[in-house]
């Protein structure tokens, strides 16, 4: 699924690990597993099945040895579809959605009594009075050098195609105090990138210090003063509601990286209008030349749809026009996929299949070429990446560019949690390549680095 789910499956194994559970590499000997699920597309959505089909083995064999095992289904599907999940999988312990997992000790509790007793499986998909992140403990200590932070989740835009209204319930922000605490944690546990989450993370409109509301610019202002916080970035974006303050950040803000994610789904206006977006293709195009007036290196990625009702040839080919004007340099595209409950399932004017595939063919072709060409421009430049894991091939590191590109040189592990400056020498379809411009000796830790011992946040 989403980055959303990532950050709440880490966010559930903060609340396990007090009852003593640990991750496992292998469903096969775990006392528990939990599918955190997808329900954005069908695809996703079945996926969960197939999954639980093979987990079902699993749970026998360990029910056979006398043992128990707790089959659990968190996440968007879960509070879509509730009791049918146990409907379709009665093997099922737990159901549960993404404003509950606060109460997963209580749950688990529930379950192993039924277990034990009448059976029958827990369900919990409220959307709770009491806020999910007051109850969470504070984040665990990490390994990882890059980090994501949930400011702000649900969504009150309702496009037609989308389920996440249903699914994560209302816009909600986080308090600004709350979110300063979890940063500057996580920066003292080494993290040195953070990226804030939100389905709408640009709504986020959270109780300030002094009570008044933050606008994400004011906080982003906030945690670049965080002491060793070097890289800040934000996913996603609704274009409507991307606002002067926080064009000035990414003006103002050097931490703020260069890179940005602001889904657009079409450039015809008709199905925009259609999909009840709020901005049409030119306010799109003039919001992406504010943004480079303020950051001229800037470059963007987006989200599209294509072969959502009704959407004809000409429609289509208004949005390969502003995905080549915009020049997007990386973009995540799909085939509209009818979600039940959603108005545009409703509609009678559905594409077909075959339509739907030559269409996402023609967009992904361009997309792959324009994202080429970006990778290509590249080479011969001078990067800061941000080392953050190990090569597959011995001696290699991986890191980050600020634009998000895997990059991968030779060099060693002692650079894994810095920012290092590197010469691109080869860009490819999906990475660049290259080599450091300074030598580090191995083991050698310099000053401001922050790879000494990890600590964990009182
Ligand atoms: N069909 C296809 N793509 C969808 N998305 C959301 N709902 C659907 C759907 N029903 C895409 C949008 C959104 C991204 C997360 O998933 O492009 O931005
Ligand atoms: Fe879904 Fe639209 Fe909300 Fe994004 S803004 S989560 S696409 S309803």
């Amino acid at each position: 699924g989403c980055q959303m789910n990532v950050y709440d499956s880490a966010r559930m194994a903060d609340v396990l690990a007090p009852l003593g559970y640990e991750f496992s590499d292998t469903p096969d000997n775990a006392d528990m597993v939990i599918l955190n699920t997808c329900h954005i597309r069908e695809k996703a959505a079945e996926k969960v099945y197939s999954d639980l089909g093979r987990l079902r083995k699993f749970k026998a064999q360990k029910v056979d040895r006398g043992e128990t095992m707790i089959l659990a289904v968190a996440g968007c599907v879960a509070q879509a579809e509730g009791e049918e999940v146990f409907a379709r999988a009665p093997y099922v312990d737990m159901v549960f959605g993404p404003q509950t997992y606060h109460r997963l000790p209580e749950m688990i509790g529930q379950a192993t009594r039924q277990a034990k007793q009448s059976g029958g499986g827990v369900l919990d998909i409220d959307f709770p009075v009491e806020a999910k992140f007051d109850s969470l403990p504070v984040a665990s200590a990490t390994d990882v050098c890059s980090a994501l932070l949930t400011i702000q989740e649900g969504c009150d835009k309702f496009c037609t195609f989308c389920v996440v209204p249903y699914t994560r319930g209302a816009e909600f922000s986080r308090p600004v105090h709350a979110v300063l605490t979890e940063a500057r944690c996580l920066v003292a546990n080494g993290v040195r990138e953070i990226t804030l989450l939100g389905q709408n993370v640009n709504c986020y409109h959270g109780e300030g210090l002094s009570g008044k509301e933050w606008g994400l610019g004011r906080l982003i202002h906030a945690l670049a003063d965080i002491d060793g916080l070097a890289r800040i970035r934000y996913t996603t974006s609704y274009p409507a509601d991307v606002d002067d303050e926080l064009i000035a950040a990414h003006r103002d803000v050097p931490a703020l990286m260069p890179f940005l994610h602001l889904p657009v789904q079409s450039g015809s206006d008709r199905i925009l209008k259609a999909m009840n977006r709020r901005h049409s293709s030119l306010d799109y195009r003039n919001l992406v030349e504010r943004l480079l007036v303020a950051r001229p290196d800037l470059a963007l990625s987006s989200d599209l749809i294509v072969g959502f009702p009704d959407e004809s040839e000409e429609d289509f080919k208004h949005t390969l026009q502003l995905v080549e004007d915009i020049g997007f340099v990386q973009a995540f595209s799909f085939k509209y996929s009818p979600r039940p409950g959603t108005p545009a399932a409703d509609n009678s004017n559905q594409i077909d299949d075959d339509i739907k595939v030559e269409r996402l063919k023609r967009l992904q072709n361009l997309l792959n070429a324009q994202q080429i060409a970006f990778n290509k421009s590249l080479v011969g430049s001078i990067m800061p990446v941000l080392f953050d894991r190990p090569g597959r091939k011995e001696g290699q590191l991986v890191g980050r560019s600020p634009y998000m590109q895997s990059v991968h040189v030779n060099g060693d592990q002692a650079l894994l949690g810095r920012i290092v400056d590197v010469r691109i020498k080869a860009g490819f379809a999906n990475s660049l390549s290259g080599e450091c411009t300074e030598i580090v000796t191995p083991g050698a830790v310099r000053d401001g680095d922050h790879l000494d011992t990890k600590r964990v946040c009182a």
